[in-house]
């Protein structure tokens, strides 16, 4: 499963570049507005960080605009690819995009339905948020297993993007699914790296090598 993550604070995706582990990038508008800075400036900035795709998101609500934006966040560099919010118009605007060889990336999935509508219109990624759902007492990893069952039931090559991700658990169960990517937040990233035994391990193995050497 491939790794991203999910933020646009570029200290946090160097740190996580330099781990060696990242394959791409989602940001979203909220993401966007808490570093004060543009979507342009930002996603610039990651391409000449992160080799691998990097999500801007559109805010038009018509597909003419939505291809409009998407025609011209596409052009800073090939790695970028479109975030569309799932709706009537971003069906539309993926068909157009999709067929002008720009990918794009179906974000609030909700529903197994909405994914599948989103890969029949020529969606590259889909984008099913798992936290989002379990905040509402829905299971979120029930819905990965199902887009999952349903695109390799036909052959669909749309690559499910693991979003809303709150902790490792949801980590797990995104690969479990048989998901192709998940995009996760830093916090949780770093989280993803310590068990207790780990660490108690690495502290004895240096107890007992100190000891050893009558430190
Ligand atoms: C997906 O690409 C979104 O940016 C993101 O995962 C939303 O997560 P949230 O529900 O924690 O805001």
């Amino acid at each position: 499963m491939k790794i991203f993550i999910d933020t646009a604070n570029i200290d946090r995706i160097k740190e996580i570049n330099d781990w060696g582990i990242l394959d791409g990038v989602t940001t979203n508008p909220s993401l966007i507005a808490k570093e004060g800075k543009d979507l342009r400036t930002i996603v610039t900035e990651i391409s000449k960080i992160v080799d691998g795709p990097i999500s801007a998101e559109v805010m038009s609500m018509d597909a003419e605009g939505m291809v409009k934006e998407g025609l011209e966040l596409s052009k800073i560099h090939p790695n970028i690819n479109i975030k569309l919010p799932m709706c009537i118009e971003s069906l539309k605007a993926t068909k157009i995009l999709s067929s002008k060889g720009i990918k794009v990336n179906m974000t609030l999935i909700f529903s197994a339905q909405q994914a599948l509508l989103a890969a029949k219109a020529g969606a590259s990624f889909v984008s099913p948020f798992v936290g989002r759902l379990d905040d509402i007492g829905i299971d979120g990893t029930q819905l990965l297993t199902e887009i999952s069952t349903i695109f390799n039931n036909y052959g669909i090559q749309t690559e499910i993007i693991a979003a809303s991700i709150r902790n490792p658990i949801h980590v797990s169960m995104a690969a479990l699914a048989g998901c192709d990517i998940a995009t996760i937040p830093y916090d949780v990233l770093k989280q993803m790296i310590s068990h207790p035994k780990t660490t108690e391990g690495i502290e004895k193995f240096i107890a007992d090598y100190n000891k050893s050497k009558g430190n």
